[in-house]
């Protein structure tokens, strides 16, 4: 594999540098240079005919046009095939228009990016009503890599007390995703109802018939992004008796002051993938995402 290119995005060569060593690969860095106006120019290294670009799509508004510069010149450079690993997959929440006027996101920039890429290779991207993500880019154009084995890896690391282990989803559409979770750990799972009020606020409850007291309960959820269904979580559980919590997430976005916040609510640890750059990073994501690059790459 080793004609084989992982390009980096700036700031992404750490992980990039991780995934190439696994797969036997190249990297190199993509330079994107800002002109006074604000305009970028791209230069990406020389690819052989196959090539990665690794951009993982948080704060995606700056990083998505100097991306698709870069896999225009990957292929100008003679990349017959380019593949987007993008850990942190954005936009795939706004899947319809809720109000009048509202762009589908989901649609645009799932669009966007089949026509640039011939694989996008994500992980747990957050699809709503969607069954799958070849229903968002269309048949064999992208790979969905399911984050419920580290999430269970991580809970096994961190949760002293095997025991007294309860796995909890923040809202009933979480209930496969926490049930594989708490399956592959061996411990109960349950539930909570939640209900969005609004960017930051989350009205939950939990069922009166989970009995969660003296329970090490550790919270799963995709994403943590204002911080608000982990910090409402943790208060409820805690109020009704949990002897800790703690919260077990794929993809961290929160702001620094939203995860002190997710901690003064009561949960003792907070631990994410690395899929995208953050203080609560626990767990590598790299092997995960060589064995599906592996699986992916055309023959
Ligand atoms: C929602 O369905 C997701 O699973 C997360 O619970 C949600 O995106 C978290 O957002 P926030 O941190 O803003 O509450």
């Amino acid at each position: 594999m080793s004609e084989y290119l992982i390009a980096a995005m700036p700031g992404e060569e750490a992980p990039a540098a991780r995934l190439a060593a696994l797969i036997g690969a190249s990297t190199a860095a993509i330079e994107v240079r800002a002109f006074p106006d604000g305009e970028s120019l791209v230069t990406v290294p020389a690819p052989g005919a196959r090539a990665a670009i690794y951009c993982s799509l948080d704060r995606p508004n700056g990083k998505v046009l100097p991306l698709l510069l870069a896999a225009s010149a990957l292929r100008d450079g003679g990349a017959r095939e380019v593949t987007l690993v993008a850990p942190y997959l954005a936009y795939m929440r706004q899947d319809k228009a809720f109000h009048p006027g509202e762009a589908v996101s989901q649609r645009v920039v799932s669009r966007i990016l089949s026509r640039a890429f011939d694989t996008t290779l994500t992980l747990e991207p957050h699809l709503h009503r969607t069954a799958s993500l070849d229903m968002v880019f269309g048949a064999g154009k992208a790979v969905s890599v399911s984050a419920a084995p580290l999430l269970a890896k991580m809970i096994e690391r961190h949760a002293n007390d095997a025991e007294r282990v309860i796995v909890a989803g923040p809202d009933e559409e979480s209930a496969p995703w926490t049930e594989a979770v708490a399956k592959d750990v061996g411990a109960p799972w349950l539930v909570m109802k939640k209900r969005r009020e609004g960017g930051r606020k989350v009205d939950m409850s939990l069922d009166s018939a989970s009995d969660v007291s003296g329970m090490q309960v550790c919270l799963v959820d995709d994403i943590a992004s204002s911080g608000a269904t982990l910090a409402t979580a943790a208060q409820i559980l805690k109020r009704r008796g949990a002897a800790s919590v703690s919260a077990f997430i794929v993809h961290a976005l929160m702001r620094k002051d939203d995860l002190e916040k997710v901690r003064a609510a009561g949960a003792g640890g907070v631990y994410s993938t690395d899929s995208i750059q953050h203080q609560t990073n626990a767990i590598e994501i790299a092997p995960l995402m060589a064995d599906a690059l592996k699986r992916t790459r055309k023959a």
